[in-house]
């Protein structure tokens, strides 16, 4: 899918019951030849009139922080969990979050970003699902040869002050890692799922008991 398309056919998302109470959908907004992609939570109410993510209050407290490491918006891909705005800015619902999946994914498919900067919990989650915000913010992963950076979501800031110094300090690690420095950058190794070794083990034994019958057929 080409980035037009996906935009296009994103707009027309009627998978969950968001799109019945939002404007519209919003499936992203910067450069799709970005090397970082920032996923937040949810549109808010500017976001749903404008049809742009983070466009609010949060967006521009997210602005600040591009601009504390001399970044613009036009320099990075910002998009969020689920493209429609829930009713009162509630947190998405799970199934919600999972009917929006396809879009993040072919989203990340199409802009194939060296660096995620995952904003809150939701974000978070989807990569990181036994993580705890409150101890890993402002920390850096590596899995999949890929970057995770993760930071409080920027609306933490405008109900409890005392989180703008946190965000800007976090934000901080993405300016090491962009400026050429991943000495801070934990590697996690994946453990493989149990399908995977499964599937790894069948192929052994297939291939063992080709190895023998080769021999066989050889007088070995
Ligand atoms: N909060 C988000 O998570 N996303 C937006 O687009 C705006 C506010």
């Amino acid at each position: 899918m080409t980035y037009k398309e996906y935009f296009e056919k994103c707009k027309e998302c009627n998978k969950c019951r968001l799109r019945a109470t939002a404007t519209q959908v919003i499936p992203g907004d910067g450069d799709e030849n970005a090397d970082i992609l920032f996923i937040g939570e949810a549109p808010g109410k500017n976001e749903d009139i404008e049809g742009v993510p983070f466009c609010g209050a949060a967006g521009k407290f997210l602005d600040e922080l591009l601009a504390s490491i001399d970044l613009k918006r036009d320099d990075v891909y910002i998009s969020n969990m689920v493209k429609c705005r829930p009713p009162g800015n509630r947190d998405p619902q799970p199934d919600e979050i999972s009917a929006c999946k396809p879009w993040t994914n072919e989203l990340i498919k199409i802009i194939k970003p060296k660096i995620f900067v995952l904003l809150g919990r939701f974000a978070m989650g989807k990569f990181f699902p036994d993580f705890k915000i409150s101890q890993v913010h402002g920390k850096a992963y590596k899995k999949w040869d890929r970057t995770f950076v993760v930071m409080y979501h920027p609306a933490v800031a405008l109900y409890n002050g005392s989180f703008r110094e946190t965000l800007i300090n976090d934000m901080k690690i993405l300016k090491k890692i962009l400026d050429g420095d991943e000495s801070d950058i934990e590697v996690i190794e994946e453990k493989k799922s149990e399908i995977q070794k499964l599937l790894e083990k069948s192929r052994e034994e297939k291939n063992s008991k080709k190895d023998s019958k080769t021999q066989m057929g050889l007088g070995l």
